[in-house]
């Protein structure tokens, strides 16, 4: 039994008939077994949603698949979501290449920092599938924490204190940050950053959303933390120097090692994360050698 220390979650595997499910951490994550993609079928697809809403994230290794085949998986968990920042593959113009070359030697990579994927948006998408290709021999791990387990674990005082607050989501931090640094031109956000006039659907993004801060999963009704220390610039109702520090706290208190879960890739892995039940952050740690990957994202609801 893999309970996590807390006693507030479980993050032992549900006993499935089609496919198997083997815990990477406590706190959360799952790798997934037993499955060909592209070949699934219905009664196995239906167990590995389970496992994705069960363990927030979950893994497949060993698939030898292209962009279609990431594209008609994708397409099995609804509609593709608006993607911020890039414009897709050839042919696949939801398949959003994620390349960072070895003699990249950018402070920055795209995706480091606690995130949730574009909480800004009126609908922030939901579902997010990374697609790994080539893997650089040391580093470029993934990390993702646990934002249900981070809710739970509050007292009942500060759960009905937070209750009702609204979060107010925005690409601006992020964006004045890869203004600031130049050799991030290369990189989505960076391209976004280095034009001379942010165009009406970049300014939307910078306006951005407001979100309910203790946000009720659609499909489970599992009750989660919704922020994240890239996006989340404000509350709903206070000024910007009393909403810091709360902001502050619930950050770290969601990003804490003891809610996470983390990934060593190897070639031909995808993996899958709940957006409204995690936070994720990809590491700038592997300078000299490339990484490839391919992502998708699938679209999601209001968040309530
Ligand atoms: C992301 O934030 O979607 C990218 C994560 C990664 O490249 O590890």
């Amino acid at each position: 039994m893999f309970l996590h220390p807390t006693g507030k979650f479980d993050n032992s595997a549900r006993a499935y008939r089609h496919i198997e499910v083997k815990p990477l951490a406590a706190a959360m994550g799952a790798e997934v077994l037993g499955v060909r993609i592209g070949s699934e079928s219905d009664a196995q697809f239906a167990e590995i949603e389970d496992a994705l809403f069960r363990h927030k994230m979950i893994y497949f290794r060993g698939q030898q698949i292209g962009h279609a085949e990431h594209h008609a998986f994708s397409r099995r968990f609804g509609d593709f979501a608006e993607d911020a920042y890039t414009d897709g593959m050839p042919g696949f113009r939801e398949v959003q290449p994620l390349i960072k070359e070895a003699d990249d030697n950018s402070e920055h990579v795209f995706g480091s920092g606690w995130h949730t994927d574009s909480p800004f948006l009126p609908e922030p998408p939901a579902i997010t599938m990374l697609r790994s290709v080539q893997i650089p021999p040391f580093g470029g791990d993934t990390m993702w924490s646990n934002s249900a387990l981070a809710y739970a674990m509050l007292s009942d005082f500060m759960q009905w204190l937070v209750a009702g607050l609204k979060v107010h989501f925005s690409i601006r931090d992020v964006l004045a940050s890869a203004q600031v640094h130049a050799e991030q031109r290369d990189s989505p956000v960076g391209r976004l950053a280095a034009l001379k006039e942010l165009p009406p659907a970049v300014l939307t993004k910078v306006r951005g959303n407001m979100h309910p801060l203790v946000r009720t999963h659609a499909r489970s009704g599992e009750k989660a933390l919704y922020l994240d220390p890239s996006y989340a610039i404000g509350l709903e109702g206070f000024r910007d120097e009393e909403a810091a520090p709360l902001l502050k706290y619930l950050n770290d208190h969601l990003t804490q090692v003891a809610f996470t879960c983390r990934l060593r890739w190897e070639t031909g892995m995808l993996a899958l994360w709940d957006n409204r039940l995690c936070v994720h952050q990809a590491f700038n740690d592997y300078q000299g050698h490339r990484r490839e990957m391919y992502r998708t994202t699938i679209a999601g609801e209001v968040p309530r």
